[in-house]
C-alpha cells in the first residue's frame, strides 16, 4: 500500500494536463484500477479477524488519500500551474522575439539636418531650457516694453529666468563661447504658453542656425537654404523669400519654398498658392553681433529658425502634433530605428 501511495504521489506532481491527472485516477481509482483492487491481492483466508479489520481500515485511508490527492492535482491545474516537479523544456519552441526601441521621428530629422550642415562645416550646440530673459530677449534686441514680447508667450519661472521660447536664445551665447567666423546651428527644445490642438504644442523643437564672417550677404543665406532643403527633400527646391519681422533681424524674411506636392501648380497642401511657408530668417541685426561682442562694420552675418517638429510633419506626413508627445508606440514604432 505505501508503494502504490508513493507511486501515485509521483505521478500526481509530474501530471501537466487535467488529461494526464484522469488517466492517472483511472489507472489507480478505476474498476480496473490498483487500488479499487487491492483486496484481490490479499487472500482473506489467511488473515485473522483482527489482521481483516486492519486492512480495511488501511484501504479506507489509502482511498480517501487518493481522492484527495486527484481533486488537489485537478485543482493545481485548473488554476493555470503546469506540473509540480521540474517544469518540462520544449526546444523545438521558437525563442521570445525582444523588442528594440527606435528613435524618436524629431530626432531622426534633426540627425539629418546635423549631418547635412556638418557637410557645410557648421558646428552643433546645444544651448539650455531654462534662459534668462537677456539670451532670450534683451540681446536679441527684445527690450522689455518691445511689443515683440507678447508676440511669444512665455513660461516665466519664479525666480527670473523662463524656458526659452527660441533657440534664437542660443544666438549671442554661440557667438560669446566661439567669437567669430562662425557657422553654428543648435537644435532643441522650445517651450510656449500656448492653446494645444492639431497644429500646436506647448513644447516643440526648432532648429536655428547663423553664420556669420566678413561680407555675408542675402545670397549666402539664399544658398545654404538652398542647399539645405534640396539635401532633406533629396531633390532641388525653389524658394522664395517675402518680408517678416523679427526684431533679432534686418532685414527679416519669411524663406517659403515651391510645393513639393503639385510643383508650384496649387493644390490643398499649400492652399492652392504653390508655395509652402517654411522658415523665418533674416541678416543678423547689428545690435545683435554687438550683444556678442563682435563688431558690426568688421562682420556680417545670417540666422533662421527652422521648426523641425514642422519639418517632421512635412517630411513623414504627419497630421497631427500631438502625436509627437504622446509616447504612444504605435505611432512611433512606425519610425525606422536608424537612419
Ligand atoms: N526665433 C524666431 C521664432 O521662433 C525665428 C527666427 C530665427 C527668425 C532666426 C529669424 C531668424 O519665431
Amino acid at each position: 500500500m505505501d508503494q502504490i501511495k508513493d507511486q501515485l504521489a509521483k505521478e500526481l506532481s509530474q501530471a501537466a494536463s487535467l488529461e494526464e491527472v484522469e488517466k492517472i485516477r483511472i489507472q489507480y481509482m478505476g474498476k480496473k484500477g490498483s487500488i479499487t483492487n487491492l483486496s484481490k491481492t490479499v487472500n482473506f483466508g489467511a488473515m485473522g479477524p483482527e489482521e481483516r479489520k486492519d486492512f480495511g481500515r488501511r484501504f479506507n485511508e489509502i482511498k480517501t488519500w487518493a481522492d484527495q490527492a486527484l481533486a488537489q492535482a485537478q485543482a493545481r491545474l485548473r488554476q493555470g500551474g503546469g506540473a509540480a516537479g521540474p517544469m518540462p523544456v520544449d526546444l523545438t519552441l521558437p525563442g521570445a522575439r525582444g523588442s528594440l526601441g527606435s528613435l524618436h521621428p524629431i530626432t531622426l530629422v534633426q540627425m539629418e539636418l546635423e549631418q547635412i550642415f556638418q557637410g557645410m562645416s557648421f558646428i552643433v550646440g546645444q544651448g539650455y531650457h531654462v534662459e534668462s530673459e537677456h539670451y532670450n530677449f534683451d540681446a536679441l534686441n527684445i527690450p522689455g516694453d518691445h511689443p515683440a514680447r507678447e508676440m511669444q508667450d512665455t513660461f516665466w519661472l519664479t525666480n527670473g529666468m523662463l524656458m526659452r521660447t527660441h533657440t534664437s536664445a542660443n544666438q549671442v551665447r554661440m557667438i560669446e563661447a566661439h567669437g567669430v567666423p562662425l557657422r553654428a546651428i543648435f537644435p532643441g527644445r522650445c517651450f510656449r504658453y500656448e492653446a494645444v490642438d492639431a497644429s500646436h504644442e506647448n513644447t516643440f523643437y526648432q532648429l536655428e542656425g547663423l553664420m556669420v564672417d566678413r561680407n555675408v550677404t542675402i545670397s549666402h543665406l539664399i544658398a545654404v537654404m538652398k542647399a539645405l532643403l534640396s539635401q532633406v527633400f533629396h531633390r532641388p527646391v525653389t524658394v522664395r523669400l517675402r518680408p517678416g519681422y523679427f526684431p533679432f533681424v534686418e532685414p527679416g524674411f519669411e524663406l517659403d519654398c515651391q510645393c513639393l506636392i503639385c510643383e508650384g501648380v496649387g493644390c490643398k497642401t499649400c492652399k492652392q498658392s504653390g508655395w509652402i511657408e517654411l522658415l523665418p530668417c533674416g541678416m543678423i541685426h547689428p545690435r545683435v553681433l554687438e550683444a556678442g561682442g563682435v563688431d558690426p562694420d568688421q562682420w556680417s552675418g545670417f540666422a533662421f529658425g527652422l521648426g523641425l517638429t514642422r519639418l517632421a510633419m512635412m517630411k513623414f506626413g504627419v497630421p497631427e502634433i500631438r502625436l509627437f508627445n504622446s509616447g504612444d508606440l504605435r505611432f512611433l514604432e512606425q519610425f525606422p530605428a536608424a537612419v
